[in-house]
C-alpha cells in the first residue's frame, strides 16, 4: 500500500509566524508526517497578491521555512520547498483559470474580505484568482489530504470542485482532495479583539502572539487580553470569546483538555488563569524561536534544504503537469 500523501502551505507575509498557524496548522503538520508523505511548501506566490516590500520578502521566506523546520518538521522526512522555485504551480494554476467560472470565484469570503481593505477597485486580479493557485499546489501532488485551519475550508472545497469538475471533462487526472482542520484549534482569535480570528495583518499589534516573540513580550500581550467583566472561567464561544480563547490556548500550550482546565480554575480569577496560559506558552515557544535563530544564522544551509525540497517536489509536480496537457490536448514539444 502506499503512502498517502498531503499538501499543506503558508504566506511568508510577516517576519514571524502566529500562534493560530501553529494551532491550526503546524500541530496537525508535525502529527501527520510521520504518517503521511508530507509536502510542506512556502507560498511566497501567494505572498505578491497584495502590497508588499519586495527587499523583506526573500527574508521573510527564509523565516517562514525555518519556523517550520524549528517547530518540528523534519526536511528528511518531508519535503520543504519554495513554491516559486516550482513553476509547474503557475503554469497549472493558468489552466486551471480556464476551469473555474467567474461566479465561484466571487464567492470566495476570503478575496472579499481583503479586497474589501484595500478598497475593491485595487483589488489585483491576482488576489482574486489566488484560491486557483492554491488548487494548483495542492492538485500538483495528488495530496488527498490538505491540513489547514477553519479559513482554509471555503478553499479546499473550491480545489474540490475544480478538480471534479476537471477531471469530468478531461479525463480522471487530479486526485480530489479532503479537508482536515482540528477541531479544538481551528481557530485562534485575537487577543485585543477575541471575535477576530488571529491574524498577520490584524489591527492590534497587542493581540498577536507571535511565535518569534520575547518571553516578556509574550507574557505581557496575554496578561493584558481582553476578557469580561464576569469572573467566571468556562468555555462559551459565544458569550465569553476571550476567556473561551485563552482555555483554548491553555490546552494547547500544557496538553490538558479544556475541561480539565475549567476544573482547575474554578473560582480562582482571570490573573491565574493569564498566568498559566503566558508561562505555558513561552515554555512552548522558546525552543522554536531559538532554534528558528540558529536556524537563520546559516542562511547557506537553509537554502540548499530548500533546494533538495524543490528537487523532490520538482519531480512530482512535473508529472502531473504533463499529464494534464495531455489531457487538456496541448501539443506535445518535440
Ligand atoms: P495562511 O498563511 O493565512 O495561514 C497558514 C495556516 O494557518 C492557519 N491559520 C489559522 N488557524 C487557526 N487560527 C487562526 N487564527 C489562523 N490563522 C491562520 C490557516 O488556516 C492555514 O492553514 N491560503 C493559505 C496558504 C496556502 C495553502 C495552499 C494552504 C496556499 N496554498 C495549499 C494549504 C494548501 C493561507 O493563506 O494560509
Amino acid at each position: 500500500m502506499t503512502t498517502p500523501r498531503l499538501f499543506s502551505g503558508m504566506q511568508p507575509s510577516a517576519d514571524s509566524l502566529h500562534f493560530g498557524n501553529y494551532a491550526g496548522a503546524l500541530i496537525q503538520w508535525i502529527e501527520m508526517q510521520s504518517t503521511h508523505d508530507a509536502v510542506f511548501c512556502v507560498v511566497d506566490l501567494h505572498a505578491i497578491t497584495v502590497p508588499q516590500d519586495p527587499q523583506a520578502l526573500a527574508a521573510t521566506t527564509r523565516k517562514t521555512a525555518a519556523q517550520y523546520i524549528a517547530c518540528g518538521i523534519d526536511p528528511q522526512k518531508s519535503t520543504l520547498f519554495v513554491q516559486s522555485h516550482v513553476p509547474a504551480h503557475s503554469e497549472l494554476a493558468w489552466i486551471l483559470n480556464t476551469v473555474t467560472s467567474f461566479g465561484e470565484a466571487s464567492r470566495m469570503t476570503q478575496f472579499k474580505d481583503k479586497s474589501q481593505k484595500q478598497g475593491s477597485d485595487n483589488a489585483t486580479v491576482g488576489l482574486f484568482t489566488y484560491p486557483i493557485l492554491q488548487a494548483a499546489d495542492i492538485l500538483l501532488y495528488d495530496a488527498t489530504v490538505v491540513p489547514v485551519g477553519e479559513d482554509q475550508r471555503q478553499h479546499i472545497e473550491l480545489t474540490r470542485n475544480i478538480s471534479e469538475r476537471f477531471n469530468q471533462r478531461f479525463g480522471d487526472t487530479f486526485v480530489v482532495p479532503e479537508v482536515k482542520i482540528m477541531d479544538a484549534a481551528a481557530k485562534i482569535y485575537d487577543l485585543q479583539n477575541p471575535e477576530s480570528k488571529m491574524s498577520k495583518s490584524g489591527e492590534s499589534p497587542q493581540g498577536i502572539l507571535w511565535l518569534l516573540d520575547e518571553p516578556a513580550v509574550i507574557t505581557k500581550k496575554v496578561k493584558s487580553a481582553v476578557t469580561d467583566t464576569d469572573t467566571d472561567i468556562r468555555f462559551d464561544a459565544e458569550n465569553k470569546p476571550g476567556v473561551s480563547n485563552l482555555l483554548t490556548l491553555a490546552s494547547l500550550a500544557t496538553g490538558k483538555s479544556v475541561p480539565a482546565l475549567e476544573k482547575e480554575f474554578q473560582g480562582s480569577g482571570y490573573g491565574n488563569l493569564k498566568s498559566t496560559v503566558a508561562e505555558a506558552v513561552v515554555e512552548l515557544l522558546e525552543p522554536i524561536r531559538t532554534t528558528t535563530h540558529e536556524l537563520l544564522a546559516d542562511p547557506a544551509e537553509l537554502d540548499r534544504i530548500l533546494a533538495a525540497g524543490a528537487s523532490k517536489a520538482e519531480a512530482i509536480a512535473d508529472t502531473t503537469l504533463a499529464k494534464v496537457h495531455e489531457a487538456v490536448g496541448l501539443l506535445p514539444r518535440a
